[in-house]
């Protein structure tokens, strides 16, 4: 039974995509399967607080606080995502959901949200919806909360687990699907316990077309069938690295993905750039210093310019220091974000 009123509040992290989802079909379903590292410093918390109506049209209502103000930009994205998710959790059409929301890390830092915010969103609502169905099961609930995070950002369905989530079927992936994320059970080598992802903020402004935007435009593109097959190479690639812990393969694979990602958008009609200068100065700067060092470190790219540097714990003194010396000149005011591999979302 569902009561009048009542409260639930979620953490979930961002992830990080090392085969990247770009591509969709109708009803959120990914072209090729992808696999992520969960975060954990960043992330968005939300608390909603779940109002019986006292009458209405069987729609739901929400009202947004954002870092506690109204955020009107925000509603279009939340009405759609109730209006999706409603066939699949029909309750929710007799609620008003009252949502306070917030992220750790600054709002205009370039770092997309939708995937933390509609995964901790996700769990307020199927923590709700677990009261109507008082047997679900631990891993039920996960999965109907990554279900309903795809439904409003693909990549949200990776950011309820952790450390490292796949989405989408792939013939290496068991228990892999199109419909929600699934912590890799695969094993994993322990120089991958322990990741760490420097984010180096390059640009914080707003990105000049949305992933939105970017999918779409994989539909007839010219390379399409090639990239989605190469996704599927690279996964099973990276599934045998995961295992064995050769950090020099999985640069290849992980860097070779990011930048594929960008190729797909410098040769879609029309074509267009999120790279900055700043974003190749600092992966030659990457190279260079892997090369000469030996050190394990590598990047990657998510729909953005900023640059995701990832490395084992163990090098984390060098590469910081590398950071400090080398990399924050290239960051927008010098900034940049410490992250690292993490379990996924709690309750709050
Ligand atoms: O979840 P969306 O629709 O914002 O798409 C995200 C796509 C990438 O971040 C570029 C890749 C990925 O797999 O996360």
């Amino acid at each position: 039974v569902l009561e009048d009123q009542w409260i639930s509040s979620w953490r979930a992290p961002s992830n990080i995509a090392l085969v990247k989802y770009w591509g969709k079909y109708e009803g959120q379903i990914p072209a090729n399967p992808s696999l992520s590292f969960t975060l954990s410093a960043s992330h968005t918390n939300t608390t909603t607080l779940f109002e019986k109506k006292v009458s209405g049209d069987k729609m739901p209502t929400f009202e947004l606080l954002f870092e506690g103000k109204p955020r009107a930009d925000f509603n279009p994205k939340i009405a759609t995502f109730l209006r999706r998710i409603l066939p699949y959790s029909p309750w929710l059409g007799e609620y008003n959901l009252k949502i306070s929301t917030e992220n750790s890390f600054p709002h205009s830092s370039g770092i997309a949200s939708s995937a933390s915010s509609m995964a901790a969103l996700s769990l307020c609502i199927t923590e709700m919806e677990r009261k109507l169905i008082p047997s679900m099961s631990e891993g039920a609930f996960l999965r109907k909360a990554s279900f309903l995070a795809r439904l409003g950002s693909g990549s949200a369905c990776r950011s309820i687990e952790g450390p490292l989530v796949s989405w989408g079927e792939h013939e290496k992936l068991t228990g892999g699907s199109d419909l929600f994320g699934t912590a890799y059970s695969g094993p994993v080598h322990e120089v991958f316990r322990d990741t760490r992802d420097t984010i180096l903020l390059v640009h914080k402004g707003q990105k000049t077309v949305s992933s939105t935007a970017g999918h779409s435009l994989m539909n007839g593109h010219q390379y399409a069938s090639q990239r989605f097959s190469q996704a599927h190479s690279n996964l099973s690639a990276l599934t045998e690295v995961l295992e064995n812990g050769d950090l020099h393969r999985f640069a290849e694979i992980v860097e070779s993905e990011a930048l594929s990602l960008h190729a797909m958008m410098m040769t879609s009609v029309p074509y267009y750039l999120l790279m900055k200068p700043n974003t190749l100065a600092i992966i030659e700067k990457i190279w260079e210093f892997r090369r000469s060092t030996q050190v394990p470190v590598c990047f990657t790219l998510d729909a953005g310019a900023n640059v995701h540097l990832l490395y084992p714990g163990t090098s984390a003194d060098k590469v910081l220091q590398f950071i400090k010396n080398e990399l924050v000149a290239y960051c927008e005011k010098g900034q940049y974000i410490c992250d690292a591999s993490g379990p996924g979302a709690k309750k709050l």
